[in-house]
């Protein structure tokens, strides 16, 4: 492609490190889309004959069929997808295709298509991003009135419902799709026509090229254009946060799966045994999605690394963006529909998960606020009371609610016997009636609104 200033053929080994074709085939359809709305504009704008469009859009829809039937031959000698694809329409239409790249460099080139491929991968991930979403809504919605212990520090705190703690996953992962849905739209701005670094000096209708490949309007600066990778970034970032969110939810359902908690079963599709332990379901689909934010994070380290200190405009260190983009939205395309899987198929063991809810005097914050409440206590003397009664509790070897009302009285003189309305778990869940509380009403109101933003 550039013969003209050369004699001898690259080293093998400049071809070796060169050479892109590998990965950035996954460029395909958005070059080709770049390459036909760029065609259409040069046509308008009289750059090249009707004539020569014609015959330009008619190879790259040959080119197109041929990468659909996987006859495209991808080769190395042309380095990258877009020359890959310009040596192609040559073989087909002849010396038409050298015009395609009038005003146009492979630096705009892979900008573009980088772009746009980043922008489908942000609006795939929402897509899966919600119907991980709906899966938990559809779970939180038949058990918003199962009990489970809320726990801190790993230790019981408060009863809630399971519910209750699906949907706080729910709220998590909107905020992971705001981030996507925001990161695109920063991203979408087209930078074709940016050329190599400077811009054109043929009379290209940049907002033609723009509108027909769906950006909101072209990039305002030819140099930035060719030179950040920030939307790329930008969704690394956010598909961190989002790994950050479903490891915690993957360490959750390997916790819940052990014997010793029992609080979920998860379905034979998303479990493995062992093949010495023939007692053994392991949760290996939850331990992979919480070690795949390992390459969310790596791959966001990476392209940092590789941008950070890069003089304006396009270095060829560039060229190292797109690996561990692509690893990274495949990971994450992973981690989304196996948790989505493991959520719509795990199955709460409600009577385990119910007893655990009033273990570990899980409802002594109760009696402090009914102390409060009704003997009027201030809450740090509460606080103590409630503590004696956990001691008292303790040494007899029963539970708050099972405390004779006499060692109760000891304590604290007033309590009478309503104390025990407030001492089981379901009476404590529905007491917490705040909003954004763990009363089965308000789960169901928060159902409710995800539902409708989800529809
Ligand atoms: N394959 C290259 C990349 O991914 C395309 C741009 C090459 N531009 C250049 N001036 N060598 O970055």
């Amino acid at each position: 492609m550039w013969g003209g200033r050369f004699t001898a053929k690259p080293a093998e080994l400049m071809q070796a490190i060169n050479v892109s074709i590998g990965f950035d085939r996954r460029l395909a359809a958005q070059d080709l889309a770049g390459s036909r709305a760029h065609a259409a504009m040069l046509r308008k704008a009289g750059v090249i004959t009707s004539q020569d469009e014609a015959a330009i859009q008619g190879g790259l829809d040959t080119i197109e069929g041929e990468i659909a039937a996987g006859t495209f031959p991808f080769r190395e000698e042309f380095e990258d997808i877009h020359m890959n694809v310009e040596a192609r329409l040559r073989e087909l239409i002849g010396p038409a295709a050298g015009r395609l790249h009038t005003a146009r460099s492979r630096n705009d080139q892979v900008a573009l298509d980088f772009r746009m491929w980043v922008r489908d991968a942000c609006d795939r991930t929402i897509g899966q991003l919600k119907a991980l979403q709906a899966a938990l809504v559809a779970q939180a919605e038949a058990h918003a009135d199962t009990l489970m212990p809320g726990f801190t520090h790993l230790q019981p705190a408060q009863p809630v419902t399971f519910g209750h703690h699906l949907m706080a996953y729910v709220e998590m992962f909107g905020r992971d799709a705001g981030r996507f849905a925001d990161a695109r739209r920063r991203m979408n701005e087209s930078p074709l026509g940016a050329a190599a670094l400077a811009g054109s000096p043929f009379p290209i209708d940049r907002e033609m090229t723009a509108k027909a490949l769906g950006f909101d309007r072209p990039t305002a600066n030819s140099l930035d254009s060719v030179s950040d990778r920030d939307f790329a970034l930008e969704s690394l970032a956010a598909a961190t946060l989002c790994g950050v969110h479903l490891s915690r939810l993957a360490e959750e359902i390997v916790i819940w799966t052990t014997p010793q908690f029992g609080f979920i079963r998860l379905s034979d599709a998303f479990t493995t045994g062992s093949s010495i332990m023939p007692q053994k379901k392991n949760p290996d689909a939850a331990e992979l999605v919480r070690a795949k934010v390992g390459r969310l994070m790596g791959s966001f380290t990476q392209l940092s690394i590789v941008m950070k200190g890069l003089p304006l405009a396009y270095s060829k260190d560039m060229q190292e963006d797109k690996v561990p983009t692509f690893e990274a939205f495949d990971a994450l395309e992973l981690s989304l529909l196996a948790m989505a899987g493991m959520v719509a198929d795990l199955e709460p063991v409600a009577p385990r998960m119910a007893q655990a809810a009033g273990a570990g005097f899980s409802t002594a914050t109760d009696l402090a606020d009914w102390l409060v409440r009704t003997l009027d206590l201030p809450f740090r003397d509460a606080h103590h009371v409630t503590g004696a009664a956990v001691k008292k509790a303790e040494e007899l070897g029963c539970d708050l609610s099972e405390l004779p009302l006499s060692e109760l009285q000891a304590l604290s003189q007033g309590i009478g016997p309503d104390v025990y309305e407030v001492l089981t778990p379901r009476a404590s869940a529905a007491s917490r009636k705040s909003y954004g509380g763990t009363a089965p009403d308000q789960v169901r109101a928060q159902i409710k609104r995800w539902k409708d933003i989800l529809a």
